[in-house]
């Protein structure tokens, strides 16, 4: 194996188990939970004077926590403008000096851990052990792409013949853009950004509309460690005035995207229909998610995990499991267990350290999972609902639900929420899953849980995805250690938090010297 990255600490977060410690950090977050936040463009020289648009809390919409004002068709041109005039001077500025200002910004983040994490539990719904593992994630990845460009822009000598001296160089693209999801809200959105900047890349930042008090807040703090105002800017509001406005500009050289397969496409299309240099797209897509279990798996991790996997985070992320494909011989057994676990969940208040699932993004996320229950409850077998009053609360509140279906044609999307199907199969029809997995076109992550080495080996080489997990859950892949990203569909690769992600937002030059 080849090695990277091992002189690399990730950040240390806190001790969940330690119920000292969880009630101090959840005391710190209820206090900064009470902040009113704000967001705004911030873009050097532009007026803002859109109306205050009102973030309401997922999990009580009748409660406030802040305001935010949109970019507008003017705002847009001048941060253009702005990154323009900028890219060269950040460009040229040494890369340990870009590394050193992401670095710094890094360690703000982890220390103001509470406050970050009161922003994702207020704004986005994320229960506190989610919160700690955004923020983790994201000082991770600063961190990450911080030291790789250290090592990335030491220009490479080559060997060449006698009389000739041959050097190979990266530096920064140009002007990038930076679009994320409102479910990694801090990580995602932090980490494009870092990749970008450390690349040597002025920065349009544009953040999910669901998370822009977040995205705000981040980006101040960027700029408080030293990342001028004008090589990082922020630019919230809708698609079309900001997003496919920036990414049909020819003077953009590369967009990263983590969103939906149609929006990647969209983007794709427009970048290429510009007259202009041809433009690099880094997207990081949807999934139909699978976990496989065998008849020589244990039942009991088999459920832990495939609960860890479905329900964490309410459902919301890209590596959640969609399917569970159960070896007919333990199937009755799992379900049973499944419908026992799930028993278990507590649905509520993402601000108390009981809850388990907190709400679902918005009203639109509510709508099309209780559109695709009523489809399940017609169509599908029911295994458990969590038993909840939530969902008749003032909240965006979905209960986790489990189906058997017949087969994964019954699914014609990616089910973003807690939501399970299993599927069965028998001992001759492993072959069958596997293709059926990959038929689906996407490839992001898989679960196996088998204690067979040839079973094992077998679905890791045939499945098309781009993390294989096998006999743990499937989620909460960590910067450095499992670098994340699919394949086909879900995404266009390079991988998150890994070594070839960074090199995709460089250019590359060969200097020849005849000496
Ligand atoms: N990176 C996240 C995870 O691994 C996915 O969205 O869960």
């Amino acid at each position: 194996f080849r090695s990277f990255g091992f002189d690399r600490t990730n950040s240390m977060g806190i001790n969940l188990a330690n119920d000292q410690q969880l009630q101090a950090l959840a005391a710190q977050v209820n206090a900064a939970a009470k902040t009113d936040w704000r967001a705004a463009p911030l873009v050097p020289g532009a007026t803002v004077s859109g109306p205050n648009i009102a973030v309401s809390n997922p999990a009580d919409r009748r409660e406030t926590v802040g305001q935010w004002q949109a970019a507008d068709s003017a705002t847009v041109e001048r941060a253009l403008a702005n990154a323009v005039a900028a890219q060269d001077a950040w460009n040229a500025t040494p890369a340990a000096s870009r590394a050193a200002i992401i670095e710094h910004a890094a360690d703000l983040m982890e220390a103001r851990m509470p406050m970050f994490i009161a922003l994702c539990t207020k704004e986005a719904g994320k229960t506190i052990p989610d919160g700690v593992a955004e923020v983790r994630e994201a000082v991770d990845f600063l961190r990450y792409y911080g030291q790789q460009a250290r090592k990335l822009f030491v220009p490479e000598a080559l060997p060449g013949p006698t009389g000739e001296s041959n050097t190979l160089q990266l530096s920064g693209r140009g002007v990038f853009v930076c679009i994320s999801p409102w479910n990694f809200p801090l990580a995602i959105f932090a980490g494009q950004i870092a990749a970008a900047l450390a690349a040597g890349n002025a920065v349009l930042a544009k953040p999910a509309e669901q998370t822009n008090l977040i995205g705000y807040a981040a980006v101040k703090l960027l700029h408080e460690a030293g990342v001028p105002e004008a090589v990082l800017q922020f630019l919230p509001g809708d698609g079309a005035t900001v997003g496919a406005a920036l990414t049909k500009d020819p003077r953009v050289a590369g967009v990263a995207f983590t969103g939906s397969t149609d929006t990647a496409r969209a983007i794709n299309r427009s970048l290429a229909a510009r007259d202009a240099a041809i433009g690099v797209l880094i997207a990081e897509t949807g999934g139909q998610n699978a976990l496989i279990a065998d008849s020589s798996s244990l039942p009991e991790q088999v459920v832990k995990d495939a609960i860890s996997s479905a329900f964490t985070s309410a459902g919301q992320r890209c590596s959640a499991a969609r399917v569970l494909f159960v070896q007919d011989d333990i199937a009755d057994k799992v379900t049973t267990m499944l419908a026992g676990a799930m028993a278990e969940l507590k649905v509520g208040d993402p601000g108390l350290l009981s809850t388990d699932v907190g709400p679902v993004i918005d009203d639109d996320a509510l709508k099309m999972l209780r559109a695709h229950a009523e489809r399940m409850d017609r169509e599908a077998t029911p295994i458990a609902t969590v038993a909840t009053d939530n969902e008749a609360a003032h909240g965006s509140f979905f209960a986790p639900r489990a189906y058997t279906l017949n087969s994964l044609d019954q699914l014609h999307q990616e089910i973003f929420g807690p939501v399970l199907h299993v599927v069965r199969w028998k001992a001759d029809q492993l072959d069958a899953v596997i293709d059926a997995i990959n038929a689906t076109g996407y490839g992001l992550t898989l679960g196996i849980h088998s204690r067979i080495d040839e079973t094992v080996e077998k679905i890791a080489a045939r499945v098309k995805v781009g993390n294989c997990y096998v006999n743990r859950n499937q989620i909460g892949a960590v910067v450095g250690v499992q670098p994340f990203g699919g394949q086909n569909l879900s995404g266009t690769g390079p991988k998150a938090g890994g070594p070839h992600y960074l090199p995709r937002f460089t250019t590359e030059k060969t200097i020849t010297v005849n000496t």
